[in-house]
């Protein structure tokens, strides 16, 4: 059985159609990232998944639980992490009011709580922040708190919508680490949101790729590279290389596409490293260019910039 199974969910805010048919699974133990462009319909999806938006129509299950007909049973079996930080928790309280009152919303006893308090505290080195009320807390603090909320009930199937945004590169990878952890070692299942590439490789078993409200395709992040080809890439400084150069370059043996352009540096995709660096400074020697050339594998970032890159998500009608 998946953890998750949406099929053909639909989903408008008025006029706006923000899910046009989107499907997607998680299998138990796997973690999914969801990625897209700003506007695609991530936080929608996640939401309507986790039962805080009414979908339109399709089908959700969780763990084989219909949402529609067991609504009560899917939210104890799912933890959530929005992307309004500030929303989550209330200003005035402290980190352990807050938790402890999300904990008894939840049926917790109290001496439960206050040991996932403590393990949560301490594998996020939290212990010195638990008596700061929570206005007080810095931006990546207070989201901390939002993922400990999130994970005080351990919940069985996690849905963090961009988890680590704000958080410095220190807790962060603690934050990774432990979820990771979570996930494999207790056979629990994920579905994240992220716009850090380097997170979604580090983390993700699979990725599905979203645009204006419709799941496109759901691949290792691995296939997902290899599907644009070539796996390697010579970068080329922008500032002064004109456009006869780069045909030029583009018609080369060796190099088998311009990925994509940006403002500091033109990527190339070649089949072969020696071979297409040897072609490409032969050009640039033979148009008197000596500009900066670096070479680096393909990154998920490239995958996404090829799928999404620059198209404007807004499905306003
Ligand atoms: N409460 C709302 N009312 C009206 N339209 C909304 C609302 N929330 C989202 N939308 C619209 O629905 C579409 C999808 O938005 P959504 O927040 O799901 O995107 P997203 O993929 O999470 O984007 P981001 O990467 O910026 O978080 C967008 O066109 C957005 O303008
Ligand atoms: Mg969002």
């Amino acid at each position: 059985m998946e953890a998750v199974c949406a099929e053909e969910v639909w989903k408008s805010y008025g006029k706006t159609v923000a899910l046009q048919g989107s499907s997607l699974t998680v299998e138990q133990g796997e973690i999914l990232a969801l990625l897209g462009a700003n506007g695609s319909g991530k936080t929608t999806l996640t939401k309507t998944l986790v039962t805080l938006l009414v979908k339109d129509s399709g089908r959700i299950h969780i763990l084989g639980y219909d949402i529609d007909s067991n609504p009560t049973q899917v939210r104890q079996l799912v933890g959530y992490v929005g992307q309004d930080t500030e929303r989550s928790a209330y200003a005035r309280l402290t980190v352990v009011e807050n938790l402890m009152f999300f904990g008894r919303l939840r049926n917790m006893r109290p001496a439960e709580i206050r040991s996932r308090i403590e393990k949560l505290s301490y594998h996020f080195e939290f212990n010195e922040h638990l008596n700061k009320q929570f206005m007080h807390l810095s931006g990546g603090q207070k989201q901390t708190v939002v993922i400990m909320r999130a994970l005080l009930h351990d919940p069985t199937v996690l849905f963090l919508d961009e988890p680590t945004k704000g958080l410095d590169p220190v807790i962060s990878c603690r934050i990774r680490n432990y979820l990771k952890a979570y996930i494999k070692q207790e056979g629990k299942s994920l579905l994240l949101t992220s716009h850090m590439m380097n997170e979604v490789e580090e983390m993700a078993d699979r990725v599905a790729l979203i645009r204006k409200g419709k799941v496109l395709f759901t691949e290792r992040p691995n296939t997902m590279k290899a599907a644009l080809g070539p796996q390697d890439m010579i970068e080329i400084r922008s500032e002064g290389l004109p456009e006869a150069t780069i045909q030029k370059i583009l018609n080369l043996p060796s190099v088998v596409k311009q990925l994509h352009r940006k403002p500091e540096w033109t990527c190339f995709g070649v089949s072969d490293f020696f071979e297409g660096t040897s072609e490409i400074l032969r050009v640039l020697k033979e148009d008197g260019l000596r500009l900066p050339i670096r070479h680096r594998e393909i990154t998920l970032e490239d995958a996404f910039i090829h799928h999404v890159g620059g198209l404007d998500e807004s499905l306003e009608r």
